[in-house]
């Protein structure tokens, strides 16, 4: 791909803290992301991909190297951020949630209200306003979260397994939405997700991280072309990336399971 980059990680190494000497959760990461473009991020859990987005947004300090921003005079752009828990305000209904950030912001009430409006009909959820969020769905409260963090119209848009707590068909008419509303606003995509599929699916640049700590072992460009449809996941060459995709993601070995003494005598009882 021959974009322009929205920002580039430099040699970026998280250490943590701890008991024991430190904990590398990143290590020398270089990554370029393009603007306007569709990142995945695929890896292992505790791989440091929420640490990746977590320095990106600033709220992680990088231990050694840079994140650098390319937007004019270095200033930092808007991010936008969701999370696999929506963490709605649940005394506060649908709109009141959504406008929340923008009043944080010294916006006129009534100018704040109008404004969510919108976004309350770009992610489906009109009639829902005035709801309180212990009424929702995951998925309605995954929309209100989408909405919160694309009313501040974001430069990039970070998405922490966003869908991982939703059900696999609401996961896929989400991702289809998302992909949407990323086409119709021109802002730059960072999902974190452990579905290669959905990678695949929604993404223009897949990248894979390593078992902790995180590197990038893997950068593929996505040849589908757009729009696409969920069809494409039966194609032989969705099969085949999804495969090899998958073969560069090392998961750590499951622990053998350990016989819990506990259960010994009525085990015995049953097998006489
Ligand atoms: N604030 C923190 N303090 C100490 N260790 C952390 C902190 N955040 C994450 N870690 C550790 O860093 C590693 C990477 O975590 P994380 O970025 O959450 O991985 P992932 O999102 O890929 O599952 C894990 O071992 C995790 O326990
Ligand atoms: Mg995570």
């Amino acid at each position: 791909m021959n974009d322009t980059s929205l920002l580039s990680l430099e040699d970026l190494t998280v250490t943590f803290a701890n008991a024991n000497g430190g904990l590398e959760a990143l290590q020398a990461v270089n990554l370029d992301v393009p603007e306007y473009r569709f990142m995945a991020v695929l890896g292992p859990s505790g791989s440091g991909k929420t640490t990746l987005l977590r320095v990106i947004a600033g709220l992680v300090q990088p231990t050694s190297g840079t994140v650098h921003f390319k937007t004019p005079e270095d200033t930092p752009p808007r991010i936008g951020l969701v999370f696999q828990q929506a963490n709605l305000m649940p005394w506060r209904t649908v709109i009141e949630n959504i406008t929340l950030p923008l009043e944080l912001r010294g916006d006129h009430p009534g100018v704040a209200r109008d404004r969510a409006r919108e976004f309350i009909e770009m992610v489906g959820l009109d009639g829902f306003e005035n709801s309180l969020p212990r009424s929702l769905s995951g998925g309605m409260a995954q929309r209100v979260a989408l909405a919160r963090a694309l009313i501040m119209e974001p430069d990039l848009l970070l998405l922490d397994e966003p869908f991982g707590a939703l059900d696999a068909l609401t996961r896929e008419r989400m991702g289809a939405e998302l992909l949407n509303i990323w086409q119709a606003r021109e802002t730059t995509v960072i999902l974190v997700t452990h579905s290669i599929s959905e990678a695949l699916l929604l993404s223009d640049r897949v990248v894979v991280l390593s078992a902790r700590p995180g590197r990038v072992v893997r950068e593929l460009d996505v040849p589908f072309a757009r729009p696409r449809t969920e069809e494409i996941r039966y194609s032989a060459e969705f099969v085949a990336l999804t495969r090899d995709l998958r073969d560069s993601i090392q998961e750590e070995p499951e622990p053998m399971p350990v016989e819990k003494p506990r259960f010994h005598s009525r085990r015995k009882l049953i097998g006489r």
